[in-house]
Order: structure tokens, then C-alpha cells, then sequence
């Protein structure tokens, strides 16, 4: 099972106009079409169309089961779909792995984060794109500006119960590491930026942060695509609702025009 549409006929799309109003809209930065996606007998996602523009939150709702990290590690180039079309910026594109999802501007918080136990918190935020300062023989790994950018990204977060960043992340809390992730996929400005629960296992003031976070993302024309299960955090970032049922989309909302209690019965399917 490829990714791919080999010897699918796919109609010329003109990416979709942003949508009016609040946000002012950078265009379409991510749209999926038709994604499909069978484990074994079980159909995790069924003909699902969404898409994110610049400057713009869009949720991803749904029960347990419903879909949605499949359509997120696709998005990731982690899963290859059955069948579905991608545009990124209005070009058609094949996302069949997490360096093509890189090159398009896509950065993914996984739901199963991971991390490497044995590094530090800045080790984590810069593996595999590790600043250095001089040329050839004289390069150097420039440890005091990762460590700077670290705290930095850190206090952003508003993570204060990391005492030493160049500790080994293994014996940090659930929380700990869920917010070490989050600041892996910001410390650079990817134009797409995914987010997979990134709340579980936060506490309050911490699901604050990410959620101040997320809305700083969007001042700056990222389009975030950010799974929840909690309805308030949806109502205080998304412009959209994305709700899947059953690996189908259910209903796409507008936050404006919507109530908690609409999403809610478009998750439980009940329309
Ligand atoms: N690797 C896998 N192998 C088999 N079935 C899977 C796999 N990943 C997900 N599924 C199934 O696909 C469906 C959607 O799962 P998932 O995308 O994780 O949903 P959600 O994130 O909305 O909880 C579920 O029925 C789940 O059991
Ligand atoms: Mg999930």
C-alpha cells in the first residue's frame, strides 16, 4: 500500500480562497482530500477531506478511535495512506516520509511523543539540527547558544519545573516531557505545525502556556492543526472544528458559529 495516487487521475484544484473574516487568512497552507486508511479489516479513515490555511487553528476532534492520529502521522509521512490527495501552498504533493514532511514545512507532535531518555532537554530541542559556530576543522558545537535558546523556548512555555536543561529528560514526569515536545516542534518556524494531544497530562497553567503558545503561532501566520479532546482549550484557539466519527468526517465548524454543546454531539454523532 503505497502513498501515492500512482495511476490516480486527480482534477485541477485552485486552492480554496480563505475564509472571510477573523482570521485575515494567508491562504491555504495544508489541504487533504479524499485520505483513506485501512489497518487489517479496521477502516481508520474513510474518504477524509480537511484542510488549514496560514494564520489559522483548526482542532481535530473525536472519540477515541475516531481517526485522528492516523490522519496525523499520515499528514507526518509516519503512515502511508491507502488513498488521498495532499496540497501544501495549492501544489499536489506526496508526503512518504518525515523528511518530505520536513521539506514541505510540516513539523508533528506526535501523540507518542518521543524523545531520547539518555540526552537533556537541549540536547532533545536541537537533535539533529545542532547549532555550531566556525568553518571546517574549527566547527564547534555552540553549546551556550543552544543552552540560551533552550531556557528561552522553555520560559515561553512557562515550563518552570525543569531544573537543569542539560539534565537527561528520563527521569522527568509525564508532563515534563509533553511540554519538551511542544517546544521541540516551535523552537523553529515551520509554516505547518501539528499537534497531537499536546496537552495530555498538563496541568492547568501549563495547558495555558501551550495554548498562549499556539495563539502566538497563529499571530505569526503558522497554520496549526491541533488534536484535543478538551472543549474548552478547542474554544479558546480554533477558528475551526474539524470533528471525525468513526474515521469519517462529521461535521466542520466554525468556532464563532458553534457551541460547545454542538461539538460535542458531532463527536458523539449525533447530528
Ligand atoms: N498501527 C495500527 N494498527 C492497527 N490498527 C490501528 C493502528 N493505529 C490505529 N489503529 C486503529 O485505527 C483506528 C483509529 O485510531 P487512531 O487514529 O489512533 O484514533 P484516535 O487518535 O482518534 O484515537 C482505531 O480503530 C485504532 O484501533
Ligand atoms: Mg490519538
Amino acid at each position: 500500500m503505497l502513498n501515492g495516487g500512482a495511476g490516480r487521475r486527480f482534477p485541477k484544484r485552485r486552492p480554496a480562497s480563505p475564509p472571510p473574516g477573523d482570521p485575515p487568512g494567508g491562504g491555504e497552507a495544508l489541504r487533504v482530500v479524499d485520505v483513506t486508511k485501512w489497518y487489517g479489516g479496521v477502516q481508520a479513515l474513510d474518504r477524509v477531506s480537511m484542510s488549514v490555511d496560514a494564520g489559522e487553528v483548526v482542532a481535530l476532534v473525536g472519540d477515541n478511535g475516531a481517526g485522528k492520529s492516523t490522519l496525523v502521522d499520515i499528514i507526518a509521512g509516519v503512515v502511508a495512506p491507502d488513498e488521498g490527495e495532499f496540497y501544501v501552498r495549492g501544489e499536489r504533493v506526496a508526503i512518504r516520509s518525515t523528511n518530505d514532511a520536513a521539506l514541505f514545512g510540516i513539523r508533528t507532535v506526535h501523540q507518542e511523543h518521543t524523545l531520547a531518555d539518555n540526552l537533556s532537554v537541549v540536547e532533545n530541542l536541537f537533535l539533529g539540527r545542532e547549532l555550531s559556530h566556525g568553518v571546517g576543522p574549527l566547527l564547534r558545537l555552540d553549546f551556550a547558544s543552544m543552552q540560551q535558546r533552550t531556557s528561552a523556548a522553555m520560559s515561553d512555555l512557562g515550563i518552570t519545573t525543569i531544573a537543569d536543561i542539560r539534565a537527561p529528560v528520563e527521569k522527568m514526569s509525564g508532563g515534563q516531557r509533553q511540554s519538551v515536545s511542544v517546544a521541540r516542534a516551535t523552537l523553529e518556524k515551520y509554516p505547518i505545525v501539528v499537534l497531537d494531544e499536546p496537552t495530555a497530562g498538563l496541568g492547568v497553567a501549563q495547558v495555558h502556556r501551550v495554548m498562549q503558545l499556539v495563539l502566538r503561532l497563529r499571530a505569526q501566520g503558522t497554520a496549526i492543526v491541533i488534536v484535543s479532546q478538551n472543549i474548552e482549550e478547542i474554544f479558546e484557539v480554533a477558528d475551526r472544528i474539524v470533528v471525525l466519527h468513526l474515521g469519517k468526517v462529521g461535521a466542520i465548524l466554525r468556532r464563532a458559529d458553534t457551541t460547545p454543546e454542538a461539538v460535542v454531539s458531532a463527536v458523539m454523532g449525533v447530528a
